[in-house]
């Protein structure tokens, strides 16, 4: 194998045993710095945190120690430069960064930083730093897709519209109250984040290769550095396991999942059948051949890419299953996952949110729409109710009327004042009979559903607010970046 060299050219972290270096094959299968790069800046902090626990050890002087940082400060700044990336020979981020720290420190100083940790403690370490920060970038995205939702929903005030089941009209809703239907899901999405996150914010670091390390190491001040408030109680677990990262992509397959649902509810409300919405034209697109098309592809692209977050997790879920619990080289598979799931929320989320926001709604035929297909069924059913009719007949009757509207092909408010009273002569007065006009109208209807969580206009106002501040409790983690004394978000990572 060749020796690690500081000319910068080539280096291998193994290799003492083997006779011949890697061949070109393996070295090709081998290779993960065309996706792991990304984790350079973690792994410099890692890096940073590790060799001050060296010194803590007294396995640095001072000196030393002062030396390895300026050293890794230089390497983090030619990383930002772009001056220093890895070269074909790099087996993984970690190689590299290896190499680039020989080249500034020399192999005497540089090659001091390797001892008591292992790559699967590191890597293990940096995919929860890495899915930390991005949980924060995207709880805030989702916070301002609600934060957007909830003001069409303002600007909506107490438009009705058909609500469905099945897609049949099935009683009228306050399109406030349908809009944040869609808020809800999001917000959870969120609290998932946060909850994830008191789970995953425990450091591997100091786990070793898999037994712990020899050296006295202190994990719990390097944890500290690195934003994590605990180490993981068990080594092998610590470099094991990839449950946690598993529940993230969870979380973004099923925030994709929401995303879908909206997105479809968006394309038919946009049909010109539905015409209950239409899309601004930068958030829009037009057709190659149709000049009159008008095209809902953020939607589209959100329903679509959906698909793609799902497998994602399954075949994150794939890899692992079956693995021997320990380190195994499968488990590098764990982070195109991740990076594709977190690249697409955060690259969906801000156009789907343009979308969302300047999206115009025709509310005069939203009104229109809101009490046809005999949508107040339910209202006359729930009026014999309250007037003492058992509902089991209160919705037979209710039936009847449907069935007269239909074959006439009226609305329930055509009916007469005849067809109500021989319709519920049996169980009311015929003077009282008529007097259910007064719940045939869309507003009467949305103003009666008024317990907690139903759609009349005072407890969609109450609901607005409780999703408000909601959202004020969530900023509290999507606003905190999870550093330790010394970590800090590396600016680059968070345009
Ligand atoms: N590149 C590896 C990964 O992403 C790092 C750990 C490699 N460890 C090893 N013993 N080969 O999982």
């Amino acid at each position: 194998m060749t020796e690690s060299t500081t000319n910068g050219e080539h280096l291998a972290l193994w290799g003492g045993r083997f006779k011949s270096g890697p061949s070109p094959e393996l070295a090709r299968l081998s290779k993960s710095t065309q996706f792991d790069w990304r984790l350079a800046d973690d792994d410099i902090a890692g890096s940073r945190a590790h060799a001050r626990a060296l010194g803590r050890a007294g396995l640095l002087t001072a000196d030393e120690l002062q030396r390895m940082e300026d050293a890794l400060d230089e390497l983090q700044r030619r990383v930002d430069s772009g001056a220093f990336t890895p070269i074909e020979d790099d087996e993984d981020e970690a190689t590299a960064l290896e190499r680039g720290l020989l080249q500034i420190a020399g192999d005497e100083l540089g090659g001091k930083l390797r001892a008591g940790r292992s790559r699967n403690d590191q890597i293990a370490a940096l995919i929860r730093m890495w899915l930390r920060r991005h949980s924060r970038i995207i709880a805030k995205m989702l916070l301002g897709l609600a934060s957007t939702l909830i003001e069409q929903a303002e600007k909506a005030g107490r438009t009705v519209m058909p609500g469905r089941t099945h897609m049949q009209h099935a009683q009228p809703v306050l399109l406030a109250h349908q809009l944040m239907a869609h808020v809800w899901p999001l917000l959870r999405d969120v609290e998932r984040l946060s909850d994830w996150d008191k789970r995953i914010d425990a450091s591997p670091y100091g786990s070793g290769a898999l037994a712990g390390n020899t050296l006295g190491l202190e994990p719990v001040a390097v944890a500290r550095e690195l934003g994590f408030s605990k180490v993981t109680a068990n080594s092998i677990d610590g470099t094991a396991s990839r449950d946690l990262v598993a529940e993230f992509s969870f979380i973004a397959a099923m925030t994709g999942v929401d995303l879908s649902r909206l997105s479809e509810e968006i394309i038919i409300w946009n049909t010109q059948e539905f015409a209950f919405v239409r899309l601004d034209d930068a958030y829009s697109t037009g057709s190659s051949i149709m000049p009159q098309k008008k095209n809902p592809d953020i939607a589209e692209l959100a329903r679509g890419k959906s698909g793609r977050l799902i497998g994602d997790l399954t075949g994150l879920l794939t890899t692992l299953k079956g693995l021997p619990t320990a380190y195994a080289r499968d488990l590098q598979e764990d982070k195109e996952a991740v990076f594709d799931q977190v690249d697409t929320l955060e690259v969906l989320l801000p156009a789907f949110t343009g979308m969302v926001g300047t999206m115009v709604f025709d509310k005069e035929r939203l009104e229109a729409e809101a009490p046809t297909g005999f949508a107040l069924a339910t209202d006359i059913a729930e009026w014999l109710v309250k007037n003492g009719v058992p509902f089991r007949h209160a919705h037979e009757l209710s039936g009847a009327c449907v069935k007269i509207a239909e074959d006439r092909g009226q609305e329930l408010w055509d009916l007469t004042d005849e067809n109500f009273i021989s319709v519920f002569k049996d169980f009311l007065p015929a003077e009282k009979a008529p007097q259910v006009r007064e719940v045939l109208s869309t507003e009467g209807s949305v103003s009666a559903r008024n317990g907690k969580g139903g759609t009349s206009p005072l407890r969609v106002r109450e609901q607005i607010a409780a999703a408000k501040s909601t959202i004020e409790q969530l900023r509290t983690f999507a606003n905190s970046i999870s550093d330790g004394p010394a970590y800090k978000t590396p600016e680059s990572l968070l345009k």
